[in-house]
């Protein structure tokens, strides 16, 4: 069955201590555990960054709970589209503390919207490939 996957960056609407992430986190990883959507959140400098990733229904869902929460704004969308397999196996979220400059550099990478008649549907996307080497070696190479 295909397999989707969104990345996305928003603003916190205030600065969130480590108690406001690990409520946040704790709230994420329930519900995301329930439906079996597995991804990954950055947060530095009141930006966040999140990846998350599941069966088409279980990622409409959680974006939605996504959407709606009061503690981010300025949402925008960098990547939604499907996936060849599943990146985060037993991660129902994780997190890492990100400095704003790696955030900003993901940002600028290239990422991969569906265009069902140009894309290559296997392969992954520059910025996801940045993600995975930010995430083993804690560092972004310049877009
Ligand atoms: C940056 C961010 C990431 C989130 N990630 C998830 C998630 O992966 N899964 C999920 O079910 N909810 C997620 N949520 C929603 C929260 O778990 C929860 O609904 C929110 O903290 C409560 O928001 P509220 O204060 O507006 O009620 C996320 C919210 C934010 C701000």
């Amino acid at each position: 069955m295909d397999m989707v996957g969104v990345v996305y960056m928003s603003r916190s609407t205030r600065p969130m201590q480590s108690d406001d992430l690990d409520r946040l986190l704790m709230d994420a990883r329930t519900y995301n555990a329930e439906k079996d959507v597995t991804g990954v959140l950055l947060y530095g400098a009141s930006q966040f960054f999140q990846y998350f990733e599941g069966h088409p229904a279980d990622v409409e869902d959680v974006y939605e709970r996504i959407r709606r929460s009061s503690l981010h704004q300025q949402l925008v969308e960098l990547e939604r589209r499907r996936v060849p397999q599943r990146f985060f196996h037993k991660w129902f979220m994780g997190f890492r503390d990100a400095p704003a400059s790696a955030i900003q550099k993901l940002s600028q990478q290239r990422w991969m919207h569906e265009i069902p008649w140009a894309e290559d549907h296997s392969a992954t996307s520059p910025g996801m490939q940045q993600l995975m080497a930010f995430l083993d070696t804690g560092s972004i190479e310049d877009a």
